[in-house]
């Protein structure tokens, strides 16, 4: 019998309708669309707007429209695997919200908090339960309401972040296609560059944390940047070349929506050409989360069955990781 992988079935996405573009930023904070442009390839992202709207209410369309495209019902669900940074609330989990509204009866679930390596994450523990014979459909989800811990007065930060979310089916899939391979990692030395430093159960929500601004995203860019330009590049190699893989036998390079310049290191480490990159950075920001199902919804009338893809990504935490899969429809 030959092995059963993991593969994706369906996909699909949603961002909110409103669009904050460079130049609403220029009236909000000192900044400017060329600085911005050249900096990180943002023109504009989506904010969800809308009194007690929170990620489950991106993910609900996203997902309703995942089961119609493949044509089943949410009771045929599982496990859902919600991977987000910005849940509706401490708790309970996003996944039991999202279950409960989209009427997946059937279906456990849970949160993954990996950052911006969420989604990968949320991939390649999905796939576990697909590859040992445990479910048939897992339901890994993608998404952040970014919009929601963002300081719009601190500009080195609000202009990056964006809110979207986007969904994949796995399914078990014996001819050969699917998630293939990962390299997962992470390094909690990566805390004090990209973090939020109150609401959490080491320093509580308090008048005091309030007023010092804590419950926002904060982010040492530089630090950031220099960790990520290296390391998403070298985790995307390194699961090339141990599968063998190279920058010919792939059709996709799909990169974490960070910052157009991590993409282009990225791309030139791996010897992917350009026209083989996925970029939707310019209209979404980095959503997070969102940016991977995003990509891949966006590009899934070009993926062709049997299709290499490299995925990788890399977020605060630190956390990074690549995935090797082929496509299977
Ligand atoms: C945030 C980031 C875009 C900043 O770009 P950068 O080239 O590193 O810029 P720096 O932080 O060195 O700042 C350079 C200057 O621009 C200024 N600046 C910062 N944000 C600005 C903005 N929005 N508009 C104009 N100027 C800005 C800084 O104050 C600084 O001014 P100074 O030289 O007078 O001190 C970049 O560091 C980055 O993308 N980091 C990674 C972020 C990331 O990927 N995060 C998500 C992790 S999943």
């Amino acid at each position: 019998m030959n092995k059963i992988h993991a593969a994706i079935t369906a996909v699909n996405g949603y961002v909110p309708d409103y669009v904050l573009t460079n130049h609403e930023l220029e009236t909000m904070v000192d900044t400017n669309d060329e600085w911005i442009t050249t900096r990180t390839g943002i023109k504009e992202r989506r904010i969800l707007k809308g009194e007690g709207l929170g990620t489950s209410d991106m993910a609900v369309p996203a997902v309703n429209g995942l089961l119609k495209k493949r044509g089943i019902g949410a009771d045929e669900i599982d496990l859902i695997i919600f991977c987000t940074s910005t849940p509706d609330r401490v708790f309970p989990a996003t996944a039991n919200i999202l279950a409960d509204k989209i009427g997946a009866k059937n279906a456990w679930g849970y949160d993954l908090q990996a950052t911006c390596s969420g989604f990968l994450f949320g991939l390649a523990t999905g796939s576990q339960f697909i590859e040992s014979g445990k479910h048939k459909k897992v339901l890994v989800v993608g998404g952040d309401k970014m919009s929601s811990m963002i300081d719009y007065k601190d500009r080195a930060t609000c202009i990056i972040f964006g809110d979207g979310c986007g969904a994949v089916l796995l399914e078990p899939n014996d001819e050969g296609n699917g998630i293939i391979d990962s390299v997962l990692k992470s390094d909690g030395a990566g805390l004090p560059f990209l973090h939020q430093k109150a609401g959490g159960s080491a320093r509580p929500t308090s008048h005091e944390t309030i007023d010092a601004r804590e419950h926002y995203l904060y982010q040492e860019g530089q630090s950031v940047f220099k960790f990520a330009v290296t390391n998403m590049a070298e985790v995307a190699a390194e699961v090339m070349e141990r599968n063998n893989l190279t920058a010919n036998d792939i059709a996709w390079l799909v990169p974490h929506q960070a910052n157009k310049r991590i993409i282009d290191a990225t791309a030139s480490r791996t010897g992917v050409s350009s026209d083989k990159v996925i970029i939707n950075i310019e209209r979404y920001g980095n959503t997070t989360n969102g940016t991977l199902p995003l990509c891949l919804w966006e590009w899934e009338d070009k993926f062709k069955k049997g299709d290499n893809l490299i995925i990788a990504a890399f977020g605060g935490g630190f956390t990074w990781g690549s995935i090797y899969l082929k496509w299977a429809y």
